[in-house]
């Protein structure tokens, strides 16, 4: 089945725990928290705390934590223990092979994220090393952005190369586009935007699931 989790990036940050539970009553599989430092990607969002706080006020939720990072192994420890689920790391990021490791080491699952200019054909010496892949439809930074469909391909690559563990995409993801996403193999859709600011949460996520 696939599983939507929606980025907190798009909720309603003044309103954050009531956002939260309206998109898990409306059927989200988990929650995807960015993390951005300002330098891996021009933008900032939250820290460790914010991991922390999710955990202990939903103590059952899967949280996906991706970390945009130019150094992530300085935070691995704090991520793991302020709660998180599973923490993805970009193969563009310093040090990512050893991160991978790590996070496995450390108990969680272990994510690879590639941004849109990074080829599939760049992280196969690695896969052997992930739990998971991330496909960043998007440059990596901010929400609300458009969906670049020729990131597309490297889902249904990668699934011809025989990676069977799951593939999530993140970015622009949308009830429009997710038919041709999931098609080319994907099974967990980062959704901020187009989950957060639906018009129906609970009709967009049912549409989601039956994909
Ligand atoms: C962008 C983040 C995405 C983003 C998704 O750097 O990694 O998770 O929040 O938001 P939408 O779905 O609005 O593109
Ligand atoms: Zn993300």
């Amino acid at each position: 089945m696939i599983k939507v989790f929606p980025s907190i990036l798009a909720a309603d940050l003044l309103h954050l725990q009531q956002d939260i539970e309206h998109v898990l009553s409306a059927g989200a599989d988990g929650l995807h928290v960015d993390i951005m430092d300002g330098h891996f990607v021009p933008n900032l969002s939250f820290g460790p705390e914010i991991v922390r706080v999710l955990r202990r006020t939903f103590p059952g939720v899967f949280l996906d934590v991706h970390l945009m990072l130019a150094s992530p192994e300085k935070y691995l420890n704090t991520f793991v223990e302020a709660g998180a689920s599973a923490l993805t790391i970009h193969h563009e990021a310093e040090n990512a092979l050893e991160c991978l490791h790590r996070i496995r080491s450390l108990g969680l699952p272990a994510g690879l994220s590639v941004k849109p200019g990074t080829s599939e054909q760049s992280i196969i010496p690695v896969l052997e090393e992930t739990d998971q892949l991330l496909i960043m439809t998007v440059e990596p930074g901010f929400g609300g952005q458009k969906l670049m469909p020729e990131c597309v391909d490297k889902i249904s690559n990668l699934r011809k190369l025989g990676y069977r563990k799951p593939i999530a995409v993140d970015g622009g993801v949308t009830l429009h586009n997710a038919p041709d996403v999931t098609k080319a193999g994907a099974d967990i859709l980062v959704m901020g935007t187009a989950v957060f600011h639906a018009e129906d949460r609970s009709h967009a996520i049912h549409q989601l699931h039956t994909l």
